[in-house]
């Protein structure tokens, strides 16, 4: 009986040096495609929110879709697309965060999650904490009631969690990776 560290370890891959030299480029499609490994870590994701009533999933395009998606499902709640800009057709609140290289947009539908419903966050990972922190205050700006906010994978050196914890969201992580 494996323990979840190890099943993770094993199922994600590392490329080194990718995309520039010196990074550590963590590669969850290993885990995706994984059967065992994939349904081991949505339940582990699901497990903590067993009793609790959880309206809405929201996912960060794209990785965080595939998540959220099935987490969603588990959850018997719905799920809500955060996307990259120019992509939703309705009225919409947008944000901009900053990448590595420069800033990007990213927007939800306004009408996509009701003022004080309970809503779980979802990506794949947390790195410097920029992407998911635009997200939360997306979420909150059309009145959300985040419970948590969930990641498969944290890079501590980089700040992320701790950037959302001092927003006072509630993060979860499954595996973390020293360094960068
Ligand atoms: C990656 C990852 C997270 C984000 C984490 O997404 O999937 O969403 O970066 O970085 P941060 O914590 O420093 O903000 P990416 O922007 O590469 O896009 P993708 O998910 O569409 O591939
Ligand atoms: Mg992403």
């Amino acid at each position: 009986n494996t323990s979840l560290e190890q099943t993770l370890l094993g199922a994600i891959r590392t490329i080194p040096d990718y995309p520039r030299p010196g990074v550590m480029f963590r590669d969850i499609t290993t885990l995706l495609g994984n059967a065992r490994a994939f349904r081991r870590t949505i339940d582990e994701l699901v497990h903590p929110y067993a009793g609790a009533k959880i309206d809405q999933v929201a996912g960060i395009e794209a990785r965080g879709f595939i998540l959220g998606g099935a987490i969603a499902h588990q959850m018997s709640a719905g799920f809500v697309p955060i996307r990259k800009k120019g992509k939703l057709p309705h009225e919409t609140v947008r944000i901009a965060y900053s990448l590595e290289y420069g800033l990007d947009e990213m927007e939800m539908h306004k009408d996509a999650v009701a003022a004080g419903e309970k809503v779980i966050l979802v990506d794949d990972l947390i790195a410097t904490g920029g992407t998911a922190e635009a997200a939360v205050k997306l979420l909150r700006q059309i009145g959300a009631d985040i419970v948590a906010a969930c990641f498969i994978v944290d890079l501590p050196d980089l700040g992320g969690r701790k950037k959302l914890e001092a927003l006072g969201v509630d993060v979860r992580t499954l595996i973390a990776f020293e360094g960068h």
